[in-house]
């Protein structure tokens, strides 16, 4: 509904999004800061929580799997006349540890084929964790780091169905390696969570030396299969209020609506870059106009690439609105909607394009003017915060199952 109601004044429009299998759009990656982005869609253990695509670790798979991640790198990579300028790596998935010994070549490939500019990131979950892994994956140049923890809180975690670890002492080990950014997940909202547990995550999280603390409030997914349901929006808002609470007291700063940082640290973040391409399985890509995702299914990847084909199973062309309102909306989760940002790429000023948005935005006080564009206030970090849950929900939950059930679906219209 809440999503319904937005794309009515936002898009000022009632037609759905269509992400279509006939996609014919031509590719093109010579634009300005383009991110990578790797999904390793592997786990030894599935969480029924978690709405990532991903299969069972499967070791015979990963051979192949490796040969067609490399072959749609040289494929993509080739679309450019040069090698092409890019501003960050990511790896997630999924369990990027999982395919360890690959790593190495794999970043070796990426820097003969792309001039790296930025910081190199990866997920990692805590079981995989220890000074060997970390110094390993250091060596093959990633700098930043982030840990799934969820919560230091055993009752936390069991709750989650996830089974009991010492998060403590793998947090510690990642500061002696040391990264230039060290990020811990944790999760608000889990089943049982209570505002204290909460808040010594916070706190233990901050005292290890994390530079970012991500919190993220729990969504339920129609999949999702817990024994107990999740709290309701109110105590949610009282966490997320206590949150900016306790990060300001711990010197953190809000650098979205859902993540804290310390000062000049790098910020982990691997969805809000202007241009971005995907690899692997059910990775979406970003390239001006063009939206597109692989296709979910693993052994279809592969089968794609053996074909020497890029595995686009969906795609969406933007028109200048959409395109425009998809930043709004990033730029909104990073609480900067900036002026010159939006200059430079839509060649337009901000005003002329979201004048109504801008003004009803200061009125109704979500958003405050500065020099250089608005930041969102506290208040309208909240309603974003509703929103981006919203939209997380309804989108990822009917993209996501239908890919699932057909690995190349003829239409998907997101409403
Ligand atoms: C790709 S996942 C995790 C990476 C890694 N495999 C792990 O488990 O630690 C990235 C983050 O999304 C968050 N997340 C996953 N499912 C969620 C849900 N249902 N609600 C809120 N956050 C969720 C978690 O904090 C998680 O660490
Ligand atoms: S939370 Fe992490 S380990 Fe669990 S299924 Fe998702 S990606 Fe895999």
């Amino acid at each position: 509904m809440l999503t319904n109601i937005l794309r009515l004044l936002m898009a000022r429009s009632i037609k759905p999004f269509v992400f279509e299998n006939n996609f014919k759009y031509k590719l093109d990656i010579d634009v300005e800061n383009l991110g990578l982005y790797f999904h390793i869609p592997f786990c030894r253990k599935i969480c029924s929580f978690c709405p990532y695509y991903k299969i069972k670790f499967d070791r015979d798979i990963l051979e192949e799997f490796y040969k067609a991640l490399i072959k749609e790198l040289y494929l993509v990579s080739g679309l450019a006349d040069k090698k092409k300028e890019i501003t960050s790596v990511y790896f997630g998935g999924g369990t990027p540890a999982l395919m360890v010994d690959y790593l190495p070549d794999l970043m070796d490939t990426i820097k003969s084929l792309f001039i790296i500019k930025g910081n190199a990131g990866i997920e990692l979950h805590p079981l995989d964790i220890n000074e060997a892994l970390l110094r390993r994956i250091k060596s093959c140049g990633f700098d930043m780091i982030s840990i799934g923890i969820q919560s230091f809180q055993d009752k936390c975690i069991a709750a989650l169905g996830r089974e009991k670890i010492d998060s403590v002492s793998k947090l510690k080990a990642a500061k002696r390696v040391g990264f230039k950014a060290i990020d811990v997940d944790l999760i608000f909202g889990i089943p049982g969570q209570t505002m204290e547990d909460l808040m010594k995550d916070f706190e233990i999280a901050a005292s290890l030396g994390a530079t970012q603390i991500s919190t993220y409030p729990f969504i339920y997914f129609s999949y999702t299969k817990l024994k107990e349901r999740p709290p309701g929006k109110k105590l949610k808002k009282r966490m997320l209020e206590s949150l900016l609470n306790i990060s300001k007291k711990m010197g953190y700063e809000r650098n979205s609506v859902w993540t804290f940082s310390k000062k000049n640290t790098p910020k982990y973040s691997s969805v809000t870059r202007d241009n971005y391409v995907g690899f692997g399985p059910s990775a979406a890509s970003l390239l001006k106009e063009i939206f597109k995702i692989n296709t979910f299914s693993v052994k279809e990847y592969i089968k794609c690439l053996d074909d020497n084909k890029i595995p686009t199973a969906l795609g969406l062309k933007f028109n200048e609105r959409t395109r425009a309102l998809y930043w709004l909306f990033w730029s909104s989760y990073n609480l900067d909607i900036s002026q010159k940002n939006f200059y430079r790429l839509f060649g337009k000023k901000l005003e002329d394009v979201f004048k109504l948005e801008l003004y009803w935005g200061e009125k109704l006080k979500y958003i405050k003017r500065y020099k250089n564009g608005y930041g969102l206030s506290d208040k309208g970090a909240y309603i974003f915060h509703l929103v981006e849950q919203s939209y997380t929900h309804q989108y990822i939950d009917k993209t996501w199952k239908t890919a699932l059930k057909n690995p190349w679906p003829k239409r998907i219209a997101l409403y």
